[in-house]
């Protein structure tokens, strides 16, 4: 693109990540609280035209990469037209998703098809009791068998994001890792993010200095990272296999934050620990124009924030993590 977008702390901004719902089939308890009832309607969300045509003035304004993210973005039964009208976009080089894998299965094929490369898949446990307790649901068997699908239907890389909560899942990174290994996926470990309801009673894992003392004892050489985004990578030359960790809290990564975020409701989050906001579907729906959108969105990026403040007290992030796509 002959444009780009640059912060005021000169960050690049070439990558987003676009929510298409905030509901979700799952109720992880660190993201989506059980009883939760104030979703988004269904004519507040943008439609699959409005959402193509947001991406393609961000691409215009130099975004390569999209990300789709929900909630769960397969609760959505337009997801797979979203994705064709996004990878359509001439500026787009990599359209991703991040989903919870339960409908992953049914729609494998068809979102390859329609210009997904990458895929983020959530998963905590591979202990079924746990993954019940974690997300408030049975079907650890719908999300191994939706897995499976998605290797056959050729994304590369996928990987798995386990999000770190307490004792117990240390205790279970070494099973998830060799259960990576052995499927060709890569295991990103992450701390948790006190946000939303957990605000208050989150308790963090500190992975960086897990990692320290898991790479010693495993000969893990850290990786140079391809892409940025949040995960640094260790490579296990015995195995071959490598393995990502994502520490918001003890070692945040904002200083090369590359990434700004739409929620389902056409809203443009600058940060995704801060509040700091574009209502971008206001515009559109009144017939903005496409200058008159651009002018809002570098406004916006002009002002987002340096970094989030997770983990202050008092907490002053409201929203959940399923409103934002994490
Ligand atoms: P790729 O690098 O493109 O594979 O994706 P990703 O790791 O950025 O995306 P994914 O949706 O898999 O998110 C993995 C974890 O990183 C989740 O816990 C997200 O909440 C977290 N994450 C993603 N982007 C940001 C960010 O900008 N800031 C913070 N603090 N966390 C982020
Ligand atoms: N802290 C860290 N990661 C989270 N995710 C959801 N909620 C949180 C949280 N509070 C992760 C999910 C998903 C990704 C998009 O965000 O595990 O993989
Ligand atoms: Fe970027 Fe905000 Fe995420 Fe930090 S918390 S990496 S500044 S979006």
């Amino acid at each position: 693109a002959a444009e780009s977008l640059v912060d005021s702390f000169g960050r690049r901004i070439d990558y987003l990540r676009v929510s298409v719902t905030d509901r979700c089939d799952l109720r992880c308890n660190y993201c989506l609280p059980e009883g939760f009832r104030d979703f988004a309607t269904r004519s507040s969300i943008l439609s699959p035209d409005e959402i193509a045509r947001l991406v393609g003035i961000f691409s215009s304004m130099g975004v390569s990469r999209v990300r789709l993210t929900g909630g769960e973005p397969l609760v959505r039964a337009d997801i797979v037209e979203i994705a064709r009208l996004i990878s359509a976009k001439p500026g787009i080089q990599d359209l991703s998703l991040s989903t919870n894998a339960t409908q992953l299965a049914h729609f494998a094929f068809s979102l390859r098809d329609a210009g997904v490369s990458r895929l983020n898949v959530s998963l905590d446990s591979l202990d079924r009791d746990r993954f019940r307790h974690i997300t408030g649901s049975d079907r650890l068997e719908c999300v191994l068998a939706g897995l499976a699908e998605a290797r056959r239907a050729g994304f590369s890389p996928i990987k798995l994001n386990m999000v770190v909560l307490n004792a117990e899942s240390v205790s279970e990174i070494e099973a998830m890792w060799l259960f990576a290994r052995e499927n060709g996926f890569v295991l990103r470990v992450i701390e948790g993010m006190p946000v939303g309801f957990t605000a208050q009673s989150m308790s963090v894992v500190d992975l960086h200095q897990w990692v320290r003392q898991f790479s010693s004892r495993q000969a893990l050489v850290p990786q140079v990272s391809v892409h940025g985004g949040p995960a640094r990578y260790w490579h296990c030359t015995k195995s071959g296999s490598s393995i990502g960790v994502i520490t918001p809290m003890s070692q945040h990564f904002c200083a090369d934050c590359n990434r700004v975020r739409l929620t389902a409701e056409g809203v443009l989050l600058l940060c995704l620990g801060q509040e700091d906001r574009v209502d971008l579907r206001s515009l559109l729906r009144a017939g903005a124009d496409d200058d008159e959108i651009k002018r809002s969105i570098r406004t916006g990026i002009s002002a987002k924030p340096e970094r989030h403040h997770f983990g202050e007290q008092p907490a002053k992030i409201v929203r959940f993590m399923a409103q934002t796509g994490g």
